[in-house]
């Protein structure tokens, strides 16, 4: 069989410069390339490792649905495992499967549909923020804002605005500290003290800190809140429920996992929009939500918020047709699959019609939440908490941005590069 074709890269590094360089950019150019799947070198040609892009639907499908194929113990989890501690995100077999059983009850169709009124509650404070009506608004912070106190209050019945900027602020920090150490070629120990990991370990200090503040708050008697509901639940067959610290890690990882991605979703949904009005106006008359629900998907094809993730191989596998060994990463990019020719004419332009007229071709196609059993638990919330923002604030605002492409980074998460502006006028139709 032969090898699985890709860049030559850096004698002695491989490909870690252009993924520092620029990653989205480096992988759309090869997948141009190469194809379907795209061997990558990190290190020397004669010693180095190799990480495997598979970019075709096809493949992604099998990755996220096959997992006595595809395991989830790779080198990038595990990077944010030391960060954040043993959450849903970063579990794996048996102990994952406990956790994701419980912590399902919580993310039901009728739970969420429960917090709609304080994610209603929450984007008319949204309209009345003082940096739209000074008429020039930095939607990443705005974003950030509304999501943090979304997931605070959903988490915990009240709002958490004394630790908004802090967390805004680590979260940075740790998507580009944690970024940096998955690059590297080798991985020393956190336990060591470079300045790196001193970073990293002080910001999962603080991350930890922040949590605990939480969890010692005194709940009300009469809470509905996803933390008192976590406390409550119990498995249904051992009747066992989940530890203090197993309670800590889940909260900070619904913290994290929970706001930043859907600032992000929002925040390049917005920027888009800022040179569409006819769009803004559309969805600021629809009777329903079907059109804000397009554009978000959309908004979120072509900037997905998890822009990759990975899987590695458990055992001897074949994909598109090439032999791949035990033991091999696997980078899946929803950055390039959304771009994919063969599933997205015009893959470079925001148009929010491709979602009105029914799913995509492939299911795998379209994976900003990923797919199989570990497909994003958050899902219904997020869409329900950026629905209701978007539609609240387009009745009250028009929205200007420019026309330069956003420039974004991708830690973590995909983040603006930097405050994302907008223009903001007040609407004739609400006046806000
Ligand atoms: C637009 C917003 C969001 C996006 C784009 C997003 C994306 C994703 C993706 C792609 C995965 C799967 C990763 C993989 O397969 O490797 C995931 C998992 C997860 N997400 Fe989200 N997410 C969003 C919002 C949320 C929210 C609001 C929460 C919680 C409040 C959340 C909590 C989680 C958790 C706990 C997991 C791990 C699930 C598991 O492995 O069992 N996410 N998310």
């Amino acid at each position: 069989m032969n090898a699985v074709p890709g860049p030559v890269g850096h004698p002695l590094l491989g490909v870690v410069p252009a993924f520092v360089a620029d990653l989205l950019g480096t992988l759309e150019r090869t997948f141009a390339e190469h194809g379907d799947l795209v061997a990558y070198r990190f290190g020397p040609s004669w010693a180095g490792r190799t990480v495997y892009g598979a970019f075709h639907p096809d493949d992604v499908a099998r990755a996220m649905t096959d997992p006595a194929v595809f395991g989830r113990d790779t080198a990038g989890f595990k990077v944010i495992r030391e960060s954040i501690g043993d959450g849903l995100l970063t579990l794996d077999g048996e102990t994952w499967k406990r956790h994701r059983k419980l912590v399902q009850q919580l993310f039901t169709h009728r739970r969420v549909m429960g917090y709609t009124a304080l994610m209603a509650e929450e984007a008319s404070k949204v309209v009345n923020d003082p940096s739209l009506r000074s008429g020039t608004v930095d939607l990443h912070d705005l974003m950030q804002r509304y999501t943090l106190r979304v997931v605070g209050r959903a988490l915990f019945g009240d709002v958490i605005d004394d630790i908004v900027e802090e967390l805004q602020d680590l979260v940075q920090q740790l998507g580009e500290t944690s970024t940096a150490r998955r690059l590297q070629l080798f991985t020393l120990p956190l336990s060591l003290p470079t300045p790196r990991n001193r970073t990293l370990r002080d910001i999962r200090r603080r991350l930890f800190a922040i949590a605990d503040r939480v969890l010692a708050m005194p709940s009300r008697p009469d809470a509905d809140d996803l933390l008192t509901r976590l406390r409550a639940a119990r498995d249904a067959d051992t009747g066992i429920g989940l530890s203090e610290q197993e309670i800590r890690d889940e909260v900070l990882g619904f913290l994290l996992a929970g706001h930043e991605t859907t600032a992000g979703a929002l925040t390049f949904t917005l920027h888009e929009l800022g040179r569409r009005p006819d769009i803004q106006s559309d969805i600021a008359h629809a009777a329903d939500d079907t059109l804000v629900r397009a554009t978000i998907q959309e908004g979120m094809r072509l900037y997905p918020p998890a822009h990759s993730t990975e899987r590695i191989t458990l055992v001897d596998t074949t994909i598109a047709g090439y032999r791949v060994k035990a033991g091999s990463q696997i980078l899946i990019s929803p950055w390039v699959t959304h771009r994919h020719p063969e599933f997205w004419p015009n893959p470079t332009t925001f148009d929010p019609t491709r979602f009105l007229s029914g799913p995509p071709t492939h299911r795998y196609a379209y994976i900003p939440f990923g797919g199989g059993a570990r497909a994003c638990i958050g899902m219904q919330f997020a869409l329900m908490e950026s629905t209701i923002l978007l539609k609240t604030l387009l009745r009250s605002y028009r929205f200007d941005t420019t026309s330069q492409p956003l420039s974004v980074r991708p830690l973590l998460t995909l983040r603006p590069n930097g405050p994302v502006l907008a223009t903001a006028t007040a609407n004739a139709l609400q006046p806000a």
